[in-house]
Protein backbone atom coordinates (compact mmCIF):
# COMPACT_ATOMS: atom_id res chain seq x y z
CA UNK A 1 0.00 0.00 0.00
CA UNK A 2 1.19 3.05 -1.13
CA UNK A 3 1.69 6.06 1.71
CA UNK A 4 0.94 8.88 -0.81
CA UNK A 5 -1.02 11.85 0.81
CA UNK A 6 -2.84 13.32 -1.83
CA UNK A 7 -6.13 11.29 -2.44
CA UNK A 8 -9.52 12.04 -4.72
CA UNK A 9 -10.77 14.70 -1.85
CA UNK A 10 -7.74 16.07 -2.04
CA UNK A 11 -7.54 16.64 -5.82
CA UNK A 12 -10.95 17.89 -5.36
CA UNK A 13 -10.26 20.58 -3.04
CA UNK A 14 -7.69 21.54 -5.75
CA UNK A 15 -10.14 21.48 -8.71
CA UNK A 16 -12.84 23.35 -6.69
CA UNK A 17 -9.88 26.17 -5.71
CA UNK A 18 -9.10 26.69 -9.53
CA UNK A 19 -11.13 28.85 -10.76
CA UNK A 20 -10.34 31.57 -7.88
CA UNK A 21 -9.39 35.48 -8.75
CA UNK A 22 -5.67 36.20 -8.97
CA UNK A 23 -4.69 38.26 -6.02
CA UNK A 24 -1.27 37.59 -5.42
CA UNK A 25 0.49 38.18 -1.94
CA UNK A 26 4.37 37.32 -2.35
CA UNK A 27 4.13 36.29 1.33
CA UNK A 28 1.42 33.74 0.28
CA UNK A 29 -2.77 34.62 0.88
CA UNK A 30 -3.95 35.35 4.57
CA UNK A 31 -6.03 32.14 4.75
CA UNK A 32 -3.46 29.81 3.94
CA UNK A 33 -0.47 31.47 6.02
CA UNK A 34 -3.73 31.17 8.66
CA UNK A 35 -4.39 27.34 7.99
CA UNK A 36 -0.41 27.04 8.19
CA UNK A 37 -0.89 28.42 11.97
CA UNK A 38 -3.44 26.72 12.54
CA UNK A 39 -1.42 23.73 12.14
CA UNK A 40 1.40 24.87 14.14
CA UNK A 41 -1.46 25.74 16.99
CA UNK A 42 -2.36 22.05 17.29
CA UNK A 43 1.19 21.14 18.11
CA UNK A 44 1.37 23.49 20.51
CA UNK A 45 3.38 26.21 18.46
CA UNK A 46 2.03 29.97 18.46
CA UNK A 47 3.53 31.12 15.18
CA UNK A 48 2.26 34.82 13.49
CA UNK A 49 0.63 34.93 10.41
CA UNK A 50 2.93 38.41 9.47
CA UNK A 51 5.58 36.13 10.14
CA UNK A 52 5.20 33.28 7.39
CA UNK A 53 6.09 33.30 3.38
CA UNK A 54 4.87 30.18 1.72
CA UNK A 55 7.52 28.95 -1.00
CA UNK A 56 6.94 26.14 -3.67
CA UNK A 57 8.96 23.98 -1.59
CA UNK A 58 11.55 23.62 0.48
CA UNK A 59 14.79 23.93 -1.89
CA UNK A 60 13.14 27.17 -2.99
CA UNK A 61 12.92 27.84 0.94
CA UNK A 62 16.49 27.22 0.82
CA UNK A 63 17.40 29.35 -2.10
CA UNK A 64 15.71 32.21 -0.70
CA UNK A 65 17.37 31.93 2.50
CA UNK A 66 21.36 32.06 0.68
CA UNK A 67 19.68 34.67 -1.34
CA UNK A 68 18.88 36.94 1.69
CA UNK A 69 21.31 35.99 4.59
CA UNK A 70 24.50 35.98 2.56
CA UNK A 71 26.05 38.10 -0.12
CA UNK A 72 28.06 36.43 -2.51
CA UNK A 73 31.12 34.34 -1.57
CA UNK A 74 29.40 34.41 2.34
CA UNK A 75 29.36 31.38 4.16
CA UNK A 76 26.66 28.94 5.91
CA UNK A 77 27.24 26.33 8.22
CA UNK A 78 25.77 23.03 7.51
CA UNK A 79 25.62 19.70 9.73
CA UNK A 80 27.46 16.30 8.92
CA UNK A 81 26.56 13.93 7.85
CA UNK A 82 23.26 15.75 6.52
CA UNK A 83 21.34 16.34 3.54
CA UNK A 84 22.89 16.32 0.23
CA UNK A 85 21.15 18.69 -1.34
CA UNK A 86 22.74 22.31 0.93
CA UNK A 87 25.96 21.88 -1.53
CA UNK A 88 24.31 22.42 -4.75
CA UNK A 89 21.79 24.73 -3.63
CA UNK A 90 24.42 27.23 -2.00
CA UNK A 91 26.87 26.55 -5.06
CA UNK A 92 23.30 28.16 -6.67
CA UNK A 93 23.38 30.94 -5.18
CA UNK A 94 27.55 31.49 -4.85
CA UNK A 95 27.01 30.44 -1.08
CA UNK A 96 30.20 28.42 0.55
CA UNK A 97 29.29 26.24 2.63
CA UNK A 98 31.63 24.79 6.04
CA UNK A 99 30.74 21.64 8.08
CA UNK A 100 30.23 21.36 11.35
CA UNK A 101 30.30 17.47 12.49
CA UNK A 102 27.83 15.34 14.44
CA UNK A 103 29.78 13.07 16.21
CA UNK A 104 27.96 9.45 17.28
CA UNK A 105 28.96 8.31 20.14
CA UNK A 106 26.49 5.82 21.03
CA UNK A 107 24.22 8.49 20.31
CA UNK A 108 24.43 11.61 17.97
CA UNK A 109 25.90 15.07 19.28
CA UNK A 110 27.26 18.39 18.44
CA UNK A 111 30.82 18.18 18.14
CA UNK A 112 30.83 21.73 20.00
CA UNK A 113 34.46 22.25 19.46
CA UNK A 114 34.13 21.51 15.17
CA UNK A 115 31.58 24.27 15.70
CA UNK A 116 33.66 26.58 17.39
CA UNK A 117 36.11 26.40 14.73
CA UNK A 118 33.55 26.06 11.67
CA UNK A 119 32.67 29.83 12.94
CA UNK A 120 36.07 31.13 12.80
CA UNK A 121 35.73 32.16 9.10
CA UNK A 122 32.45 33.63 9.96
CA UNK A 123 29.04 32.81 9.06
CA UNK A 124 26.11 34.03 7.71
CA UNK A 125 23.57 31.14 9.09
CA UNK A 126 23.78 28.13 10.22
CA UNK A 127 21.78 25.63 9.28
CA UNK A 128 20.55 22.82 11.72
CA UNK A 129 17.94 19.92 10.88
CA UNK A 130 15.47 19.06 13.26
CA UNK A 131 15.64 15.83 13.37
CA UNK A 132 18.24 15.34 11.06
CA UNK A 133 18.66 13.80 7.77
CA UNK A 134 20.30 10.56 7.69
CA UNK A 135 20.39 10.91 11.33
CA UNK A 136 17.26 10.96 12.85
CA UNK A 137 19.07 12.88 15.47
CA UNK A 138 17.76 16.38 17.45
CA UNK A 139 19.95 19.12 18.99
CA UNK A 140 19.75 18.76 22.72
CA UNK A 141 18.73 22.11 24.23
CA UNK A 142 22.24 22.83 25.81
CA UNK A 143 23.48 22.39 22.13
CA UNK A 144 20.87 25.24 20.75
CA UNK A 145 21.61 27.17 23.62
CA UNK A 146 25.31 27.24 22.53
CA UNK A 147 24.73 27.34 18.87
CA UNK A 148 22.19 30.13 19.86
CA UNK A 149 24.76 31.92 21.69
CA UNK A 150 27.95 31.45 18.50
CA UNK A 151 25.25 32.90 16.30
CA UNK A 152 24.43 35.78 18.56
CA UNK A 153 27.69 36.58 19.27
CA UNK A 154 28.46 36.31 14.96
CA UNK A 155 25.80 37.99 13.97
CA UNK A 156 24.24 34.77 12.11
CA UNK A 157 21.00 33.82 11.66
CA UNK A 158 19.76 30.26 12.27
CA UNK A 159 17.89 27.93 9.34
CA UNK A 160 15.74 24.82 11.16
CA UNK A 161 14.79 22.55 8.70
CA UNK A 162 12.11 20.78 10.94
CA UNK A 163 10.27 18.85 7.66
CA UNK A 164 10.53 15.51 9.93
CA UNK A 165 9.21 17.51 13.00
CA UNK A 166 5.94 14.96 13.06
CA UNK A 167 7.36 11.75 12.69
CA UNK A 168 9.50 10.84 16.24
CA UNK A 169 10.16 6.84 16.10
CA UNK A 170 7.47 4.94 17.52
CA UNK A 171 6.66 4.28 20.64
CA UNK A 172 6.83 8.39 20.77
CA UNK A 173 3.69 9.82 19.77
CA UNK A 174 4.96 13.49 20.70
CA UNK A 175 6.32 15.71 17.41
CA UNK A 176 10.03 16.71 17.84
CA UNK A 177 11.29 19.95 19.83
CA UNK A 178 10.85 22.76 17.36
CA UNK A 179 12.93 26.06 16.91
CA UNK A 180 9.85 28.09 17.22
CA UNK A 181 9.52 30.22 20.17
CA UNK A 182 11.86 32.92 21.76
CA UNK A 183 14.81 32.90 20.40
CA UNK A 184 17.53 35.14 20.49
CA UNK A 185 18.59 35.19 16.82
CA UNK A 186 16.55 35.52 14.14
CA UNK A 187 15.51 31.65 13.09
CA UNK A 188 13.67 30.65 10.09
CA UNK A 189 12.09 27.37 10.26
CA UNK A 190 10.78 25.01 7.07
CA UNK A 191 8.55 22.99 6.82
CA UNK A 192 6.10 21.83 4.16
CA UNK A 193 3.28 19.56 2.79
CA UNK A 194 5.52 17.68 1.15
CA UNK A 195 6.73 15.64 4.12
CA UNK A 196 3.69 16.89 7.23
CA UNK A 197 1.21 15.71 4.28
CA UNK A 198 2.81 13.71 1.97
CA UNK A 199 2.62 15.73 -1.24
CA UNK A 200 5.46 16.30 -2.60
CA UNK A 201 3.88 17.66 -5.86
CA UNK A 202 1.66 20.00 -4.39
CA UNK A 203 5.05 21.97 -4.07
CA UNK A 204 4.27 23.80 -0.86
CA UNK A 205 6.48 24.75 1.77
CA UNK A 206 6.99 27.80 4.19
CA UNK A 207 8.95 29.57 6.19
CA UNK A 208 7.95 30.51 9.51
CA UNK A 209 10.04 33.47 11.80
CA UNK A 210 11.09 33.39 14.99
CA UNK A 211 13.82 36.01 16.70
CA UNK A 212 14.00 39.50 17.96
CA UNK A 213 11.48 41.73 16.53
CA UNK A 214 13.75 44.56 14.76
CA UNK A 215 15.98 41.89 13.02
CA UNK A 216 12.89 39.47 12.14
CA UNK A 217 11.62 43.27 10.32
CA UNK A 218 14.28 43.52 8.25
CA UNK A 219 13.87 40.07 7.26
CA UNK A 220 10.74 39.53 6.11
CA UNK A 221 10.73 42.48 4.27
CA UNK A 222 13.50 41.35 2.50
CA UNK A 223 11.89 37.61 2.16
CA UNK A 224 9.21 39.25 0.67
CA UNK A 225 10.94 41.33 -2.00
CA UNK A 226 12.65 37.93 -2.88
CA UNK A 227 9.31 36.42 -2.77
CA UNK A 228 7.78 39.02 -4.88
CA UNK A 229 10.03 38.48 -7.86
CA UNK A 230 9.05 34.41 -8.10
CA UNK A 231 5.44 34.68 -7.32
CA UNK A 232 5.94 30.33 -7.20
CA UNK A 233 3.51 29.48 -4.81
CA UNK A 234 0.24 28.84 -7.36
CA UNK A 235 -3.56 29.99 -6.30
CA UNK A 236 -5.15 26.86 -6.94
CA UNK A 237 -2.57 25.19 -3.72
CA UNK A 238 -2.66 28.02 -1.84
CA UNK A 239 -6.63 28.06 -2.12
CA UNK A 240 -6.58 24.09 -1.32
CA UNK A 241 -4.29 24.27 1.79
CA UNK A 242 -6.63 24.69 4.82
CA UNK A 243 -8.06 21.37 3.44
CA UNK A 244 -4.81 19.75 2.37
CA UNK A 245 -3.30 20.16 5.87
CA UNK A 246 -6.36 18.67 7.47
CA UNK A 247 -5.30 15.48 5.14
CA UNK A 248 -1.95 15.14 7.74
CA UNK A 249 -4.67 13.36 10.19
CA UNK A 250 -5.08 10.42 7.89
CA UNK A 251 -1.68 10.56 6.59
CA UNK A 252 0.52 10.87 9.75
CA UNK A 253 -0.97 7.74 11.44
CA UNK A 254 -0.37 5.34 8.35
CA UNK A 255 3.47 7.33 8.58
CA UNK A 256 3.71 6.50 12.21
CA UNK A 257 2.27 2.52 11.64
CA UNK A 258 4.63 2.06 8.48
CA UNK A 259 7.41 3.34 10.86
CA UNK A 260 6.57 0.82 14.31
CA UNK A 261 6.42 -1.76 12.41
CA UNK A 262 9.61 -1.21 9.92
CA UNK A 263 11.46 -0.46 13.33
CA UNK A 264 10.49 -3.49 14.60
CA UNK A 265 11.35 -5.76 12.36
CA UNK A 266 15.03 -3.36 11.77
CA UNK A 267 15.45 -4.46 15.71
CA UNK A 268 14.40 -7.59 15.39
CA UNK A 269 17.05 -8.13 12.36
CA UNK A 270 19.62 -6.47 14.44
CA UNK A 271 18.88 -8.65 17.45
CA UNK A 272 19.76 -11.67 15.78
CA UNK A 273 22.52 -10.44 13.67
CA UNK A 274 24.65 -8.46 16.26
CA UNK A 275 27.63 -7.18 13.40
CA UNK A 276 24.87 -4.91 12.10
CA UNK A 277 24.13 -2.07 14.13
CA UNK A 278 20.74 0.27 13.78
CA UNK A 279 22.08 3.65 15.07
CA UNK A 280 19.82 5.24 17.45
CA UNK A 281 17.60 8.00 16.29
CA UNK A 282 14.45 10.22 17.50
CA UNK A 283 12.98 10.53 14.22
CA UNK A 284 12.32 10.64 10.55
CA UNK A 285 11.59 8.56 7.42
CA UNK A 286 15.18 6.87 7.23
CA UNK A 287 17.68 4.36 9.47
CA UNK A 288 21.24 4.35 9.37
CA UNK A 289 22.75 0.57 10.23
CA UNK A 290 26.05 0.05 10.56
CA UNK A 291 27.03 -3.09 8.56
CA UNK A 292 30.31 -5.42 8.73
CA UNK A 293 33.46 -4.28 7.16
CA UNK A 294 33.34 -7.48 4.75
CA UNK A 295 33.37 -4.76 1.98
CA UNK A 296 33.23 -0.86 2.04
CA UNK A 297 29.91 0.64 2.28
CA UNK A 298 30.08 1.12 -1.55
CA UNK A 299 30.24 -1.69 -2.15
CA UNK A 300 27.66 -3.05 0.04
CA UNK A 301 25.11 -0.38 -1.80
CA UNK A 302 26.37 -1.30 -5.19
CA UNK A 303 26.18 -5.48 -4.10
CA UNK A 304 22.67 -4.79 -3.15
CA UNK A 305 21.37 -2.34 -6.20
CA UNK A 306 22.32 -5.77 -8.30
CA UNK A 307 20.40 -7.71 -6.14
CA UNK A 308 17.41 -5.03 -6.59
CA UNK A 309 17.66 -3.37 -3.07
CA UNK A 310 18.26 0.21 -2.98
CA UNK A 311 20.21 1.56 -0.46
CA UNK A 312 22.63 4.39 0.31
CA UNK A 313 25.86 4.67 1.43
CA UNK A 314 26.80 6.37 4.53
CA UNK A 315 29.04 8.99 2.24
CA UNK A 316 26.50 10.43 0.35
CA UNK A 317 25.53 12.29 3.36
CA UNK A 318 29.18 13.03 3.84
CA UNK A 319 29.32 10.35 6.76
CA UNK A 320 32.78 8.37 6.86
CA UNK A 321 34.24 6.74 9.72
CA UNK A 322 37.50 5.38 9.54
CA UNK A 323 36.89 1.56 10.14
CA UNK A 324 33.31 1.59 9.65
CA UNK A 325 30.56 1.45 6.91
CA UNK A 326 27.06 2.51 7.23
CA UNK A 327 24.19 2.30 4.68
CA UNK A 328 21.08 4.08 4.93
CA UNK A 329 17.88 2.77 4.45
CA UNK A 330 14.08 4.12 4.19
CA UNK A 331 11.46 3.35 7.20
CA UNK A 332 8.50 4.17 4.82
CA UNK A 333 9.11 1.07 1.84
CA UNK A 334 6.55 -1.33 2.42
CA UNK A 335 7.33 -3.94 5.20
CA UNK A 336 7.42 -6.93 2.72
CA UNK A 337 9.90 -4.89 0.89
CA UNK A 338 11.93 -4.10 3.96
CA UNK A 339 11.73 -8.09 5.20
CA UNK A 340 12.80 -8.90 1.78
CA UNK A 341 15.43 -6.44 1.37
CA UNK A 342 17.23 -7.12 5.29
CA UNK A 343 17.29 -10.95 3.65
CA UNK A 344 19.10 -10.39 0.83
CA UNK A 345 21.59 -7.78 3.46
CA UNK A 346 21.73 -11.16 5.42
CA UNK A 347 22.59 -13.29 3.17
CA UNK A 348 25.00 -10.82 1.09
CA UNK A 349 26.65 -10.64 4.72
CA UNK A 350 27.75 -14.37 4.08
CA UNK A 351 29.47 -13.95 0.81
C1 LIG B 1 16.07 17.39 5.35
C2 LIG B 1 15.21 17.66 4.15
N1 LIG B 1 14.82 18.92 3.89
C3 LIG B 1 14.05 19.19 2.82
C4 LIG B 1 13.65 18.21 1.96
C5 LIG B 1 12.85 18.54 0.71
O1 LIG B 1 11.59 18.94 0.91
P1 LIG B 1 10.73 19.53 -0.31
O2 LIG B 1 10.11 18.35 -1.00
O3 LIG B 1 9.73 20.40 0.39
O4 LIG B 1 11.62 20.34 -1.21
C6 LIG B 1 14.03 16.89 2.19
C7 LIG B 1 13.60 15.82 1.27
O5 LIG B 1 13.83 14.65 1.44
C8 LIG B 1 14.83 16.62 3.30
O6 LIG B 1 15.26 15.36 3.55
Amino acid sequence: MGLSGAGPGEMGALAAASGGRYEPDPRGSAPARAAVCAYYAARGLEVDAARLVLTAGTSEAYAHLFRLLADPGGRFLVPSPSYPLFEPLAALEGVELERYRLAFHGRWHLDLEALDRAFRGGASGVVVVQPNHPTGSCLAPAEIGHLESLCEAHGAAIVSDEVFGDFPWPPAVAPLPSLLGPRRVPTFVLSGLSKVCGMPGMKLSWIALAGPDAASERALAGLEWIADLFLSVGSPVQAALPRLLEARRVFQPRVRERLRSNLETLRAFTARRPEFQLLPAAGGWVAMLRVPLVRSEEEWALELLRRDVVVHPGHFYEYEVEGRAHIVLSLIVEPAHLEAGLARIETLAAT
